[in-house]
């Protein structure tokens, strides 16, 4: 997992940031899957809306399954279904967060598990992989990718945030790596931006979409 990059937030968001084991991430999401959709709606939360924007842009639709890998409470999970990508899976380290996401009725499984070690799925078995503010501080790095890489068909895309402070301590280099070494194509990378424009403090992140070789 990754290190805490001196962001200074409040409450939970804090907390997450600062974790430094994967079991205090999940205990703390955990706390704050009740209140997490209605905090991060103030907070102007922007990385789901983002990620579905460049899904749907390069990847049909109807396209299946999907993994929303770290999928918290079911934010995107509720626009997939809309936007119609009708069967996606939930994936998180939290089973705090997912119970809330269950609720929502939008994934056709739920799956406690983190990234960043092996993951129990076949290889080849997603269409698309989407991953919505989980690769930043105190949570998942590079290392998550590999895996993600090996469940997503050829053609498939993996859509993911990154934040900065990440990209620059070895992300970037690592999806070099992975594109010279013809597993992935660059398919899109947004300009950085402030995830959360309510919260002051917010180190920017950008938008990724990694076409599967
Ligand atoms: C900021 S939330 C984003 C949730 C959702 N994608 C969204 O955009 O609302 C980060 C999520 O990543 C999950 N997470 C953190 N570390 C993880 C790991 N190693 N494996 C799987 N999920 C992890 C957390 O439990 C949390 O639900």
């Amino acid at each position: 997992m990754t290190q805490g990059d001196g962001d200074k937030h409040d409450g939970f968001l804090g907390a997450v940031y600062d974790s430094k084991s994967t079991d205090d991430v999940a205990a703390l999401y955990d706390k704050w899957a009740e209140t997490y959709d209605a905090e991060m709606a103030q907070a102007g939360y922007r990385h789901p809306t983002i990620c579905l924007a460049l899904l749907s842009r390069h990847l049909p639709q109807g396209s299946a399954p999907l993994l929303d890998a770290g999928a918290g409470t079911g934010l995107i999970g509720e626009w997939l279904q809309i936007m119609g990508y009708p069967q996606v899976e939930a994936l998180d380290i939290s089973a705090g967060m997912l119970k809330v996401a269950e609720k929502k009725g939008c994934y056709s499984a739920l799956h406690v598990l983190a990234l960043g070690g092996t993951l129990p799925f076949a290889g080849n078995s997603f269409g698309g992989v989407i991953s919505a503010g989980v690769f930043t501080s105190g949570h998942v790095g590079a290392e998550g990718l590999d895996e993600l890489i090996r469940i997503t068909r050829p053609g498939g895309v993996i859509v993911l945030t990154v934040k900065n402070t990440l990209w620059e301590a070895g992300f970037a280099a690592r999806i070099a790596e992975l594109e010279s070494q013809g597993l992935v194509a660059r398919a899109e990378e947004t300009a950085p931006y402030v995830s959360m424009p309510g919260e002051t403090g917010t180190t920017p992140s950008r938008g990724l979409v990694l076409r599967v070789c």
